[in-house]
């Protein structure tokens, strides 16, 4: 069992070689009652247990025995709110379209907002749901979901309410964040800045005002908004106490220090980043949140420095990024697999990344991301004998278990 404690203690999201810990208990146990987890310890000092060897008939006993049991993976980046993939910009990917080009040329991100703003609110929950349960399938019991394919007052609203009503009929855990500020929808282009108020008078305080979201997300980069566009649209999160993160780095570098006043939980993408910054970074508990996922699938040849972030201090989480346009994977082992072969990560730091520091990502530390005593009862159960196995199988599901909430799922 890998409980991801840290025996010194240590408080704050994994950085250097603390992501190589694993708190691994040989042939453990956990008690969980009540969705949460109670004790951890040893299978023999489990049985041996006066409370559990009283109680032992009304519990409901996993035998885990040569398998490797994990806390659930928090995925903690997702765009799940869409209809279609888009198999056209994938046939020009594959011809060598860049992602720019097929934007510009009318795909991209744009392409699925008519699908999302015609959609009813229960087609677009049934799709979520699926999403979920194949995430809860392959390991992950909490989840990020973003809208961002409406971006209209109305669809965007929609989007939230839909992952609401997804997550109701979820055991997992789900984090609502608002992407308003995914691209300038067409009909603003040329006055982005008629959008950003509407995202900042308008989405924000009323995804706020009936609890929608907990983060508000940015697309910082060329061809979305630009660091002036972010900096308006963190403050406007900020008045309405929405926390915020913000896809950082994945076409261009953006100086990142002006936005540290409004304490972003993560910066994902982060493929271009200064030295400077990776300085900042490494001083405080904003996470770089690694998705390799779309780099793989836009076919690129570099991905995020990772090496260059674990080394300098700098807390990094895993995710999948799921999304019809560069990340069309639900599975975090699939991530994790493309983390150690193109980011050269070790299997351990992979395994801490893809849970606590994906916690940490989401501001969820104190209930998720390890198992330990107080925590949610979020497990993963792989069938296989070594940890390592996990990111190793590539393009295989070995997870025949997960227990969301103290609620079981099997797999097989
Ligand atoms: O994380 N970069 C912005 N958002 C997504 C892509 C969205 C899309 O292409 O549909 C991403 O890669
Ligand atoms: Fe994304």
């Amino acid at each position: 069992m890998l409980t991801l404690r840290l025996a010194s203690g240590k408080l704050g999201p994994r950085r250097g070689s603390d992501l190589n810990e694993l708190g691994i208990i040989e042939d453990g146990a956990v008690l969980c009652l009540g969705g949460k987890i109670v004790s951890v310890g040893t299978t023999k000092d489990a049985l041996r247990d006066p409370w559990i060897r009283k109680h032992r008939k009304q519990l409901t006993e996993i035998d885990c025995a040569g398998k490797v049991v994990i806390p659930g993976f928090v995925d903690s980046h997702t765009h799940p709110v869409f209809v279609s993939p888009r198999l056209v910009d994938f046939e020009k990917h594959i011809e060598g379209a860049s992602y720019e080009q097929i934007a510009d040329a009318g795909g991209g991100i744009r392409s699925s907002l008519e699908g999302v703003r015609n959609a009813k609110t229960a087609a677009l929950t049934e799709r979520i749901l699926i999403a979920f349960k194949d995430m809860a399938a392959h390991g992950t019991t909490t989840v990020e979901a973003k809208s961002g394919y409406g971006l209209t007052i109305e669809s965007e609203l929609k989007s939230l309410e839909a992952i609401r009503a997804a997550a109701h009929r979820w055991p997992g855990t789900v984090v609502p964040t608002l992407l308003g500020a995914h691209v300038v929808p067409i009909e603003f282009q040329g006055c982005s800045q008629k959008y950003v108020e509407i995202v900042c008078n308008e989405m924000i305080p009323r995804a706020a005002r009936r609890n929608l979201a907990q983060f508000v997300d940015v697309f910082c980069d060329k061809g979305a908004f630009t660091p002036e566009e972010t900096g308006q649209i963190f403050a406007a999160a900020m008045e309405h106490r929405l926390s915020v993160r913000a896809h950082m780095g994945q076409l261009s570098e953006t100086a990142l220090a002006p936005f540290l006043r409004y304490k972003p939980a993560s910066f994902d993408h982060m493929d271009h980043v200064n030295s400077e910054d990776v300085q900042h970074l490494a001083k405080l508990d904003t996470v770089a949140t690694l998705v390799p996922g779309a780099n793989y699938f836009l076919g690129l040849k570099t991905y995020s420095d990772a090496r260059r972030f674990i080394e300098a201090g700098v807390p990094v989480a895993l995710a999948t990024d799921y999304n019809p346009g560069t990340s069309p994977t639900i599975s975090m082992p699939m991530a994790m697999s493309l983390a150690c072969t193109q980011m050269k990560m070790s299997p351990a730091e992979v395994i801490a990344a893809a849970t606590i520091n994906g916690a940490w990502a989401l501001r969820m530390a104190d209930r998720k991301g390890s198992i330990e005593p107080g925590k949610d009862a979020d497990l993963a159960v792989f069938e296989v004998e070594d940890y390592r196995e996990i990111p190793y199988w590539f393009g295989a599901n070995h997870c025949q278990i997960t227990v969301l909430n103290g609620v079981i799922a099997a797999h097989d």
